[in-house]
């Protein structure tokens, strides 16, 4: 199969790599002339454990391409895959779907009869439809198909998650002539090694594939902001979340994962998607007050948190030393988009606080989107040196491996405000610390 892959970010770049390990030849067209050069210099953009060898092998072996011609990409496809960004929309929490009916229109004056057009990036019930209606406008003449594929990518995980998927979603629209069989066809040819593992393969119609993604993300996002809800009960009435979520989660049908507490979800995902999931619904008539209540509970946790870390600062965090573990919104990525970190660092900063952080990852996109004084660390006991307070935000794993009595050596108070559960309180308090975590006394 010769795949064009429109966008060459997070979801086009893994996409189109894997793609192309799977045996098809995929040429991704990428317009920012900094990323284009970088792909083709062979140095990848983002931090994707394992992406760098699929891409490397798959450049040299010419089946994966970068480009910046789209025409050119388009005309010799089978498939065309839109990646492009769907950020928030100003004001109605809407996705903005600009790029992706700018590129559909680009698709359609260059299209061969038979192409078939798939939306991969997160997009609103009926963008599959309208994605026809723009192509069926621009090209009178052109037979084509349309399909949607969400992709289920999680960060720092995305090679095995599109290598081994829990499972396949493909929205295939059944108004044609054929009702959608070459579609089906193009489609299980391009995703043949995961029959192989036997993941199932869900052919459903355009709509339903668009609502799964949203319907899958909101209810993860839900999933995280209860457990939140319980740790904080917890903190209440005495309880340990982490015995409540292993209770809770042994139960299949609920599940053990995505029963972490932490400070509130973040990523480049879950906020979008819970947004315009809720504007969604309001528009058709079926609000969700479940998505609703999620969005603002998690917002709102952010803040809350902040107000916590001054509490245990003794009530004023004015001139007083923070050492920062963490910045990026979960570990093993940099990005930073919707990070816990943001909001919680900026309140702590017009607090009066002196910040020093370390992020294996994050801290040159941090230094964009954070107060301009923050100090960055070469490493955690760097951060640590001199704090009067120490807070853990993200729980990369090298934090985990740091001796207690090192930690302790270097500050110059004894509070930890560990929001990711990484220590035990058992440990940290016999090593002299007052330790605070989430939900567990
Ligand atoms: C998510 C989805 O998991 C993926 O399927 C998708 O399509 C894209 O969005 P990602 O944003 O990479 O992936 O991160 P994920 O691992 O899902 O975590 C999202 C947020 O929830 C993070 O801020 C994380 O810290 C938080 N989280 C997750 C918790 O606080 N507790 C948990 O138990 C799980």
């Amino acid at each position: 199969m010769r795949i064009a892959m429109i966008g060459g970010g997070y979801v086009g770049l893994v996409s189109g790599a894997c793609f192309a390990e799977f045996g098809s030849d995929v040429a991704i067209v990428e317009r920012d002339p900094k990323k284009l050069a970088a792909l083709r210099d062979g140095r990848i953009p983002i931090y994707e454990p394992g992406l760098d060898a699929i891409v490397s092998k798959n450049v040299e072996t010419g089946r994966l391409t970068f480009g910046d011609d789209l025409a050119t990409a388009v005309n010799g496809a089978d498939a065309v895959f839109i990646a492009v960004g769907t950020p928030t929309r100003r004001g109605d929490g809407h996705a903005d779907l600009t790029y992706v009916y700018a590129a559909t229109k680009e698709i359609a004056l260059a299209a061969k009869n038979g192409l078939l057009v798939v939306t991969k990036s997160t997009v609103p019930v009926g963008t599959g439809r309208e994605v026809a209606r723009i192509l069926k406008e621009t090209r009178p003449d052109l037979t084509f198909d349309v399909a949607s594929n969400p992709e289920f990518l999680r960060e720092g995980n995305a090679i095995g998650d599109f290598m081994r998927p829990d499972r396949v979603i493909i929205g295939i629209d059944t108004s044609g002539p054929d009702e959608g069989e070459r579609a089906t066809r193009i489609m299980r040819e391009v995703y043949r090694p995961i029959h192989l593992i036997e993941a199932p393969i869900v052919i459903t119609d355009l709509e339903t594939a668009e609502l799964t993604k949203y319907a899958a993300n909101a209810f993860l996002a839900m999933k995280v902001t209860f457990i939140n809800e319980m740790a904080d009960l917890c903190e209440k009435v005495g309880g340990n979340i982490h015995d409540v979520a292993r209770g809770m989660g042994l139960d299949q049908r609920i599940g053990q994962r995505f029963l972490h507490a932490g400070p509130g979800y973040g990523g480049s995902c879950f906020p979008k998607d819970t947004r315009a999931l809720t504007a969604i619904a309001r528009d058709a008539g079926a609000p969700s007050r479940l998505v609703e209540a999620t969005v603002e509970v998690n917002e709102n946790r952010k803040s809350r948190m902040a107000e916590r870390i001054i509490a245990q600062a003794g009530g004023s965090i004015q001139g007083k030393t923070v050492g920062v573990l963490g910045l990026t919104f979960k570990p093993d990525t940099d990005d930073m988009r919707e990070a816990a970190s943001l909001p919680i660092l900026t309140h702590l900063h017009e607090a009066g606080a002196l910040i020093q952080a370390f992020d294996p990852e994050g801290m040159e996109p941090a230094r964009e989107l954070l107060p301009t004084d923050i100090t960055y660390c070469s490493d955690a006991l760097e951060a640590a040196t001199d704090a009067d307070i120490l807070v853990v935000l993200t729980e990369w794993n090298v934090f985990r491996a740091i001796d207690p009595e090192r930690l302790r050596n270097a500050m110059r108070g004894n509070a930890i405000a560990d929001l990711r559960n990484i220590w035990s309180p058992d440990t940290m308090r016999a090593a002299g610390f007052d330790y605070s975590s989430i939900g567990r006394r």
